[in-house]
């Protein structure tokens, strides 16, 4: 055991510097920066039946929460591909398990949904 006032000494230094990272980790961090909307309007990649158009801010202001689709895969441009190919995601499966089930629970609610037939939502026809 080291004499009381080392251990106090030692505890005092241990304090400032706790201090001073606390100090370095608010002025560097991001001080809870107003959350990124991310692009208005996405194009996602539909292979062989082409491009898909995404409203997402207008999907963000319908539905309000964010996490019913980014449960799913995170808030990053190209990650649902990025997520295919590594195997994490199956082909399709953010259009089907998403995108059109939620369209058609919408429809048969009777309320306003986005498209359910592939050429409505794939830019070229196929
Ligand atoms: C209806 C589905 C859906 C909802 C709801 C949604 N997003 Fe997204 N978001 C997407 C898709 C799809 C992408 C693109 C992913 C990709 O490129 O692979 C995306 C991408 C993003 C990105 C990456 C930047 C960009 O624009 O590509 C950010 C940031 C983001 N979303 C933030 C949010 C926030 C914040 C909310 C809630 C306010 C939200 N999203 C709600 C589907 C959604
Ligand atoms: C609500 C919009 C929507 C509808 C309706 C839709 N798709 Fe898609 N489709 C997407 C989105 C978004 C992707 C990319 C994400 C994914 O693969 O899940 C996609 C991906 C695809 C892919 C590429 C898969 C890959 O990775 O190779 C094919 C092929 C495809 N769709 C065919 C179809 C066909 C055929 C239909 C009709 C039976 C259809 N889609 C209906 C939105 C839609
Ligand atoms: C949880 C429900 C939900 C999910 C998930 C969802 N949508 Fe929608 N979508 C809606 C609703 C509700 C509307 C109609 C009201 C509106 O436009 O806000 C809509 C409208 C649309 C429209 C039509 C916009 C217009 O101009 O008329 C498109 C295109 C669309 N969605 C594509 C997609 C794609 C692609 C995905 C998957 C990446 C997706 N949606 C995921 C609920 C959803």
């Amino acid at each position: 055991m080291l004499p009381l006032r080392r251990r106090l000494i030692v505890l005092m230094f241990s304090l400032a510097f706790l201090a001073a990272l606390a100090a370095a980790a608010s002025s560097t961090g991001n001080p809870t920066p107003a959350q990124d909307p991310g692009s208005e309007t996405l194009l996602l990649a539909g292979g062989e039946s082409g491009d898909v158009i995404f409203p997402h801010r207008r999907h963000q202001q319908s539905l309000g929460d964010c996490q019913v689709c980014h449960s799913l895969f995170p808030q990053e441009t190209g990650v649902i591909e990025a997520l295919k190919s590594q195997g994490a995601l199956e082909k399709k499966q953010v259009m089907n398990k998403l995108c059109t089930r939620c369209h058609k629970e919408f429809k048969a609610q009777g309320k306003p949904s986005g498209p359910t037939t592939c050429k409505t939502c794939h830019a070229k026809a196929g």
